[in-house]
């Protein structure tokens, strides 16, 4: 049999035995665990013990090596330059991280698009261009968090994990909401003007970028999947609203818990982050959820049933506007911004609930 040249170099450099070292197995870290599994099976908290549970406030690793490894000297640095914990860490990742793991599902065979009703040309042209719109979103919420991940150091690595889960969930919202324009005699309709969308993507910082993405927009977002019966016709519509919730509800847990952190370990930074909002709350008040490519009028379209009802709907979508709106505030306060409600921009403030 002949030997391809790969083969033949690979055995030509393969080392004599009195080259071999084993000297890596003395180059350990911390070593005697028996991590068990808990009650929700061997999660990252089952395995986040001694030195491998302890994430540093600043890390000084550049390199790949992994939280708790034994540091390695001559290896190339990476360029992780988001270093400082309180800039990226949120207490609940590793746990929303295991959430996301466990609640992955397939919107190619969890949906009932057997289920489809066929609608009147306007209204399918309608939910055409709401699908649009979301698919539009849905495309920003996974590159942004993807930008971020090689920047982070891997000292930190359950917020990586977290993010990655994000970019999988984004991926999956997006074709859902590409498959069902496609699903019911409709197609895709026209983009967005995009400028919310590119205030989130441009982001230079963690914190603003999860500010305006995590709270602004996937809550918005949120609340509004959140209302999705009133936006379904069908069973396979209430099903794509309900999973797709599911989901942004961890997104946007990730970005309240992030901003309680942060604020708790940089109290200094209070006024920068109301700066973050004031400019994200004018952009989702100006051009945001409620104006982007139609999305005002399709929305009206399906909440009403019909062009001829728009009226009807878009009372409807000032209730889930509303909605948006104190949803947002709650999730300020529990972060520990309840100041927000006096400095909210003039677009939302009327529709607060008294505190
Ligand atoms: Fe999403
Ligand atoms: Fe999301």
């Amino acid at each position: 049999m002949a030997v391809d040249q790969d083969t033949q170099h690979m055995l030509q450099t393969e080392p004599a035995p009195d080259d071999l070292d084993l000297s890596w197995m003395e180059s350990t870290g911390e070593r005697g665990f028996w991590a068990k599994p808990g009650r929700r099976g061997l999660t990252l908290e089952e395995i986040n013990q001694g030195s491998y549970g302890n994430p540093p406030e600043f890390s000084e690793n550049m390199t790949m090596a992994p939280r708790g490894a034994a540091p390695r000297s001559g290896v190339p640095r990476i360029g992780y330059h988001v270093r400082e914990k309180s800039d990226i860490w949120s207490q609940n990742a590793a746990m929303l991280y295991e959430e996301a793991v466990q609640r992955q599902w397939s919107s190619a065979t969890d949906i009932p698009w057997d289920e489809l009703q066929p609608l009147p040309d306007h209204v399918e042209r309608a939910y055409s261009q709401f699908c649009t719109f979301l698919t539009e979103v849905e495309f920003i919420a996974g590159d942004t968090p993807s930008q971020w991940l090689p920047q982070i150091s891997n000292e930190h690595y359950e917020v990586k994990l977290f993010l990655a889960s994000q970019v999988m969930d984004e991926a999956r919202h997006l074709d859902v909401f590409r498959k069902r324009a496609l699903a019911n005699g409709g197609g895709l309709m026209s983009g967005g003007p995009g400028t919310g969308l590119r205030a989130i993507i441009s982001a230079r910082d963690f914190s603003e970028m999860s500010a305006i993405m995590h709270i602004i927009g996937e809550g918005f977002i949120q609340s509004l999947f959140r209302s999705g019966e009133l936006l379904s016709n069908s069973e396979a519509e209430k099903r794509m609203f309900r999973l797709a919730a599911q989901d942004e509800s961890r997104h946007v847990s990730f970005g309240v818990m992030h901003m309680k952190h942060m604020l708790e370990t940089e109290p200094e930074r209070r006024e920068e982050i109301h700066s973050y909002l004031d400019s994200g709350e004018k952009i989702f008040a100006g051009t945001g959820v409620s104006a982007s490519g139609g999305s005002v009028e399709s929305l009206g379209i399906l909440l009403g049933g019909g062009v001829k009802h728009m009226d009807e709907g878009l009372k409807k979508l000032l209730a889930i506007r509303k909605r948006q709106v104190n949803e947002y505030m709650h999730r300020l306060e529990v972060a520990g911004l309840g100041d927000r409600r006096e400095r909210m921009t003039s677009a939302f403030s009327p529709m607060l609930n008294p505190a």
